[in-house]
């Protein structure tokens, strides 16, 4: 603030000034007149004032704007940066047009930054919208207002953005405190390079982004389009400016924008009624509003406690515990892209805030069919999305790693260029269609084609008119990889037993190799329970949007006739249970290892119970269901295969058990009640197998086992002696102490899957006793008059799963 511009302007003393008879039921000041501290302007309508005010204990002085109808919210501060430091200051227009504040030595406190000279006919008006204007009243110009000059609030009317011709911005910056108004840390400002958003700082650290505008909201915040009936949403990028701003309706209650001290955007409406704001939007509010929380190429998942998770065909690309906020690692590509249409596809990512667009490339005039050659053409695309859905035109392209995706409620869809090879034979459709109408059981697959087609259609017809022009595309049906049968009999060798690698809970398990090399495990499902075929393509890419590093990926599914197949990645270490059982192998697994791989299934369960999404309920979870890859990262398969078999999952009682004995939860083998507590109490099995190198078998029951040494003190003779345990002692009787915990008899007594994962990565929880009595031994409480039926894994004569002790 340069000070002395304005020369000495007073003729006479300022105390007379401020005494002179001015009415102040005005909203403006002529030249030559003032307010001192104790007088206010008022807007024509009474909406705002404007005088001094000072916050908490502080003596400090300000010049604000303020909502009449709560004084306590000061839309606009003249001085924030120089307080008055006693109440002797004037604000007043000068002779020659210009205003400013000034103490009681006449010294200036504060002056607007930009004022053009020459006018003498001017007033200071305060407008019913609280914008504080200076007005040249002979050429009728706004010389200056407060408007240009944002706080940390946003007014209908008030832009935000960048002025292109002169580079001037229009941003907010927070207080520094409640009490304090000066400049604080956090500011919100418009990126206007790539697809303009807008973006919180704080200080020089990107905070938080609101996503790229497209035409109708910000990407982050969809539920934007819920409030047009009170605002207008308008967004300007032309040649000569980058802007946002919102109108209020006629009759829509004061409201307001504004960055709180703690760097917290909030939107907010007066409550006349109850004479508050309500705050109906604010930002970030999550985990994964903040920037970069997971890593390049991945993407954010609110309420999920696993939180990142790799787009598809992408892989952590650090075992790092990466998924704890730690940003360095983030994803890598799995198949590398072929650069060319032939070998590269889209993969379609639904409902995303769109990633950080500072950087793309953004075509406003082209198709969105354009866009998409474009990118496809384009050896630097990485993804595309439409710039505008209003329209459904323009084309945004990212070319740099793809950062801070997060899935939202109705957001946008974002196309992702991968290797044809991670989206299953979609082009092999056609000839597909060709053997079903040579086929003789042509009828029964041209109607499952009919019913995907429909399925298809209804699920979007969300975006229908926009998305027909993208009906005939081929890699639209990506995101619901469908093999056909001869890919299959291929593959498999025609399930030639020699490619037989399991039987799981559901059926046989093949194993195969894809044309292009990729090897794959095919699960021909049993049994005749099935559900309707739109339930099971539903339910198939439920499953298929399961994507964790903990998880075995579902690659797509076939259907032939009655048969339904499943189609996952193959994984060369197979099976849990064929290491920690295995005189030799187990050999090979030390403590680390073995925690790593505790750890790791309880990541996968993580995901799979509070995926908010779909909370899936695993019920067949054995060390033979826990696959390892050729780093001995455990990958949980089966899950939500009991969802194909079931349509709702909010029963929870159930008269087909399907479960493993030894891993089932006692409530669930008696009463057929299952929750994500059942799953705990498996988990928890599964946990002292590990440790112990021992099965939980009708013979030898591990888990009476494990407690009769919790009783005795003596925990530490239940680990595997193979294992090395000196200097282990504490990290194995506590991770000892969860397993007993998640095996107790009361499932409500057992922690949640979150609980547990927090329980073995942190040193620090003090674990409650897990209690004995509630564990599962008498004999008494059985009632052993259900049905237990399906394959070997699952019929189970309840009594020989305890021991009597
Ligand atoms: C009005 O202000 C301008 C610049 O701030 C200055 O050049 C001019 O002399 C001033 N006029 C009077 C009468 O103070
Ligand atoms: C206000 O500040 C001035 C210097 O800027 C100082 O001389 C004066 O004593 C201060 N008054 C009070 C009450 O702190
Ligand atoms: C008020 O503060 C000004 C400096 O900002 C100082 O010159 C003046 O003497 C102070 N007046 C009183 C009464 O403290
Ligand atoms: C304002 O300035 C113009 C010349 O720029 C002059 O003619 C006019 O008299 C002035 N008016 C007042 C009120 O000073
Ligand atoms: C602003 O940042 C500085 C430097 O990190 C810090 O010391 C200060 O506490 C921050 N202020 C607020 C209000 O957060
Ligand atoms: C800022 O806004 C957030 C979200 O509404 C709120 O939780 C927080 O208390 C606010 N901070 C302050 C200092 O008002
Ligand atoms: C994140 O992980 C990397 C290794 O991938 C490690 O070097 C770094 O220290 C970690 N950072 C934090 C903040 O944990
Ligand atoms: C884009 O199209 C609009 C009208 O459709 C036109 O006014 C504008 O000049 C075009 N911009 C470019 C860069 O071609
Ligand atoms: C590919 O895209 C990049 C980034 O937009 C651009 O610089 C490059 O010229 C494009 N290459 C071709 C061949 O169009």
């Amino acid at each position: 603030m340069k000070k002395g511009i304005l020369p000495k302007i007073f003729t006479i003393p300022l105390f007379i000034l401020a005494f002179s008879p001015i009415a102040f039921s005005t909203d403006s000041l002529q030249h030559g007149q003032n307010i001192i501290d104790g007088q206010k302007l008022a807007s024509s309508k009474g909406t705002f004032e404007l005088g001094f005010f000072s916050r908490g204990l502080s003596t400090n002085r300000f010049v604000g704007i303020w909502f009449r109808v709560a004084p306590d919210v000061v839309v606009w501060v003249a001085n924030r940066d120089s307080p008055l430091n006693n109440t002797t200051g004037a604000l007043t227009v000068g002779n020659n047009g210009s205003f400013a504040l000034y103490d009681a030595s006449e010294k200036i406190i504060w002056q607007p930054t930009v004022i053009k000279n020459g006018y003498n006919t001017t007033i200071l008006q305060l407008q019913d919208s609280g914008n504080l204007i200076l007005k040249d009243l002979s050429s009728n110009t706004v010389i200056w207002q407060s408007f240009d000059y944002p706080i940390n609030t946003l007014l209908p009317g008030m832009k935000l953005g960048k002025n292109l011709r002169t580079g001037f911005e229009t941003y907010l910056s927070s207080w520094k405190s409640g009490d304090d108004p000066s400049t604080g840390n956090y500011s919100y400002k418009m990126d206007t390079e790539g697809a303009p958003e807008i973006i919180i700082w704080d200080r020089d650290q990107l905070r938080y982004r609101s996503g790229m505008w497209n035409g109708l909201y910000f990407s982050g915040q969809p539920s934007m389009v819920t409030y047009t009936d009170m605002f207008n949403f308008l967004f300007v990028r032309d040649q000569s400016e980058v802007s946002y701003s919102f109108e209020a309706k006629p009759n829509a209650p004061f409201s307001r924008l504004v960055l709180n001290e703690s760097g917290v955007k909030q939107r907010l409406v007066w409550n006349q009624p109850h004479q508050t704001w309500n705050v109906f939007l604010s930002a970030p509010k999550d985990v994964c509003d903040y920037y970069a929380t997971c890593g390049p190429f991945s993407v954010c998942q609110p309420e999920d406690m696993t939180t990142c998770s790799c787009l598809r065909g992408f892989e952590p690309a650090a075992s790092t515990e990466w998924y704890m906020r730690n940003t360095s690692g983030g994803c890598q590509r799995r198949t590398p892209l072929g650069c060319s249409a032939d070998s590269d596809g889209f993969y379609v990512i639904k409902e995303v805030k769109l990633p950080y667009s500072h950087k793309a490339t953004v075509d406003a005039n082209i198709s969105v069919e354009d866009c998409k050659r474009r990118c496809l053409m384009n050896c630097s695309c990485l993804a595309y999305a439409p710039f505008n859905i209003k329209e459904w035109n323009g084309c945004v392209m990212w070319n740099t790693e793809l950062i801070d995706i997060k899935y939202v409620k109705d957001g946008q869809d974002l196309y992702m260029k991968i290797s044809k090879s991670e989206l299953g034979s979609s082009n092999k459709k056609m000839l597909a269609i060709t053997v079903i109408l040579i086929s003789s059981a042509f009828t029964v697959i041209l109607i499952c084609f009919v019913g995907y087609l429909i399925w298809r259609k209804k699920r979007d017809s969300k975006q229908e008119t926009t998305e027909r022009s993208l009906a005939n595309d081929s890699f639209k049906d990506a995101d619901l990889p469908v093999f056909d049968i001869q890919t299959i009999l291929q593959a498999t060798d025609n399930f030639s037993k020699t490619n037989e690698v399991g039987q799981g809970g559901f059926g046989i398990v093949y194993k195969g190799k894809l044309p292009y090399g990729q090897e794959i495990a095919v699960k021909r499902l049993t049994g005749n329970s099935f559900q309707g075929l739109n339930e099971f393509m539903n339910e198939v890419t439920v499953v298929a949007k399961l994507q964790h590093r903990n998880l075995v990926g579902l690659l797509g599914c076939c259907i032939h006739n009655n048969e339904r197949m499943l189609i996952y990645e193959f994984l060369t270490n197979k099976s849990l249970d064929l290491f920690i059982f295995d005189s030799e192998k187990r050999a090979t697994l030390d403590w680390r290892t073995r925690l790593d791989i505790i750890k790791g299934i309880a990541r996968g369960l993580l995901y799979l119970h509070h995926d908010s999404r779909f909370n899936i309920i695993h019920r067949d979870l054995k060390a033979a269901n826990i696959l390892l890859d050729d780093e001995m990262n455990p990958k949980i398969s089966d899950f939500g295969t009991a969802r194909l078999f079931e349509r709702d999952q909010a029963v929870i009682r159930t008269e087909i058990v399907v479960g493993t004995r030894g891993y089932m939860s006692p409530e669930y083998i008696t009463e057929g009640k299952f929750s994500v507590k059942s799953d705990v109490y498996s988990f928890g099995v599964i946990l002292l197998e590990i440790i112990s190198g021992k099965r939980n078998n009708g013979n030898q029951n591990l888990v009476t086992y494990a407690w009769k040494l919790w009783e005795e003190q003596s925990i530490l003779k239940l680990i595997d002696e193979v294992v090395e345990s000196t200097g282990f002692a504490t990290e194995l009787t506590r991770c000892l102490h969860v397993g007993l915990l998640c095996v107790q008899k009361c499932p409500d007594n057992r922690p949640s899957m979150s609980s547990v994962f927090m329980m073995l990565s942190s040193d620090n929880l003090v674990l409650p006793a897990p209690n004995k009595s509630l564990i599962w031994r008498s004999i008494g409480e059985f009632t052993a008059d259900h049905h237990f039926y399906g394959s070997e894994s699952i019929s189970v004569d309840p009594l020989t799963v305890i021991e009597g002790r």
